[in-house]
């Protein structure tokens, strides 16, 4: 069975309490709820991992050859900035999709660049917790 590691990064703990309007209603183990019966649906397994730490982050990455077949991430505010993610990411041969619960191309203009997306697979914005469901269904029908 596929097996992928879902990761979310700073402040992502927070969902449910953190700027609503932005990012809605929802926890992250809402999140982690959805994803898992998401998994069952489709047949493959799944876990989740949230670090408000970048260097967490970045071993949950590495880590990630071992035990997964491919990565959904979130990192958060260091999407924008975090050279050390983008290198981790890019150190794995592994499918990686970035998502983001908010439309981050209609929000400040630090938001509109993300240095991790020149090496993902895909990125997938403004969703809200439904880009994960999209991003696990990308990855578990997908020939990677
Ligand atoms: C976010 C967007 C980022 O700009 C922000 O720093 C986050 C959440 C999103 O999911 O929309 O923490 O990645």
């Amino acid at each position: 069975m596929k097996r992928f590691i879902v990761i979310n990064g700073p402040n992502l703990n927070r969902l449910g309490k953190r700027e609503p309007s932005v990012y809605g209603h929802e926890t992250l183990g809402d999140l982690e709820a959805l994803l898992t019966k998401t998994a069952i649906d489709l047949e493959v397994e799944v876990s989740c991992m949230q670090s408000n730490h970048e260097g967490e982050l970045i071993d949950c990455i590495h880590r990630s050859v071992d035990e997964a077949d491919g990565i959904i991430i979130n990192p958060g505010a260091f999407t924008h900035y975090s050279y050390a993610i983008r290198d981790a990411i890019a150190s794995v041969d592994l499918p990686v999709i970035e998502v983001h619960i908010s439309n981050v191309h209609r929000r400040e203009a630090f938001r509109h660049h993300s240095v991790v997306s020149p090496v993902t697979k895909g990125q997938i914005v403004g969703l809200g917790l439904y880009g994960y469901v999209l991003a696990l269904t990308a990855l578990a029908k997908g020939e990677e």
